[in-house]
């Protein structure tokens, strides 16, 4: 790495990318290197730092990023030779980001100097939740941040171009189709009125501002599936219909609201 101040953009929905995220930028900063944490749904795309190394965090959803994060992507301006690198988390195997990323990033001009992937428990509706193997998992995959994050800084990281064939299962994965299914799954949640204190926390964790708690149907269309709202929800009082599983929280509510 060459840059001297990095801008880590992270996006969390249970908190597994952020604490992958909190971790690297640990490293990074007992190394000496400024860090910036930065949330991705606050910052503008187009205003990144050119002088500044980029790192890029997020989950795996339905192996690849969510359009959420490609949307972000899509808007980075050009920037020649700006370094940038990416790590993503995961409970078992994406295939639709790791080389398509590259490609898209590669278009613009960046220096990809660095991706890995980070397995972490499993936040999609899991239905009975192990604790003594999240927390082995968890510790493994701090181990492992630590561990890239040292790989970065001394050049031994790579970002290596992954098989033709995700760029075509990334396009698949993208399809309006299946986004369109997620939306409405995220649209069907519904919320237990008698449990309900109106605290507004779910409005506020919402990164696409799709509930309204007032409205008689609180929750639109453009869900992205991040799963904040369901597990975060103080009262439990979010469920998915037809569903049954455990709330699962890899960070306390105040930090995913103030991090
Ligand atoms: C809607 C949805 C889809 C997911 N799809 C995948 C997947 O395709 N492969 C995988 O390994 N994990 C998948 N996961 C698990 C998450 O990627 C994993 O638990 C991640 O660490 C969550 O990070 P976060 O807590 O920062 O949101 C999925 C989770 C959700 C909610």
């Amino acid at each position: 790495m060459n840059g001297s101040v990095i801008d880590f953009y992270y996006f969390t929905g249970t908190g597994n990318t952020l604490r992958v995220a909190m971790k690297m930028a640990e490293t990074f900063r007992k190394a000496g290197v400024e860090t910036n944490l930065l949330r991705l749904e606050k910052s503008e795309a187009v205003s990144i730092n050119p002088d500044h190394v980029i790192g890029l965090a997020f989950p795996i959803t339905v192996q690849t990023a969510s359009p959420f994060i490609w949307k972000f992507v899509h808007a980075l301006p050009a920037a020649p030779g700006t370094e940038i690198f990416m790590v993503d988390t995961m409970m078992a195997f994406s295939g639709a980001v790791v080389g398509p990323l590259r490609r898209v990033l590669r278009a613009k001009s960046y220096s990809t100097i660095a991706a890995r992937e980070i397995i972490m428990p499993n936040n999609w509706y899991p239905r009975k939740i192990n604790r003594r193997w999240n927390n082995a998992v968890i510790a493994r995959g701090m181990r492992k941040a630590e561990k890239y994050a040292g790989d970065i800084l001394s050049g031994e990281a790579c970002w290596r171009r992954v098989p033709v064939l995700s760029d075509g299962f990334c396009k698949l994965m993208l399809m309006d189709s299946i986004w369109k299914g997620r939306a409405e799954v995220g649209a069907s949640f519904r919320v237990d009125l008698e449990k309900c204190n109106k605290c507004l926390i779910c409005e506020k964790l919402c990164p696409v501002e799709n509930i309204n708690i007032d409205n008689e149907k609180p929750f639109d269309d453009r869900c992205i599936q991040c799963m904040r709202c369901i597990m975060f929800c103080p009262a439990t009082a979010i469920s998915r219909p037809g569903k049954e599983f455990e709330r699962y929280r890899a960070v306390d509510l105040k930090e995913i609201i103030h991090s």
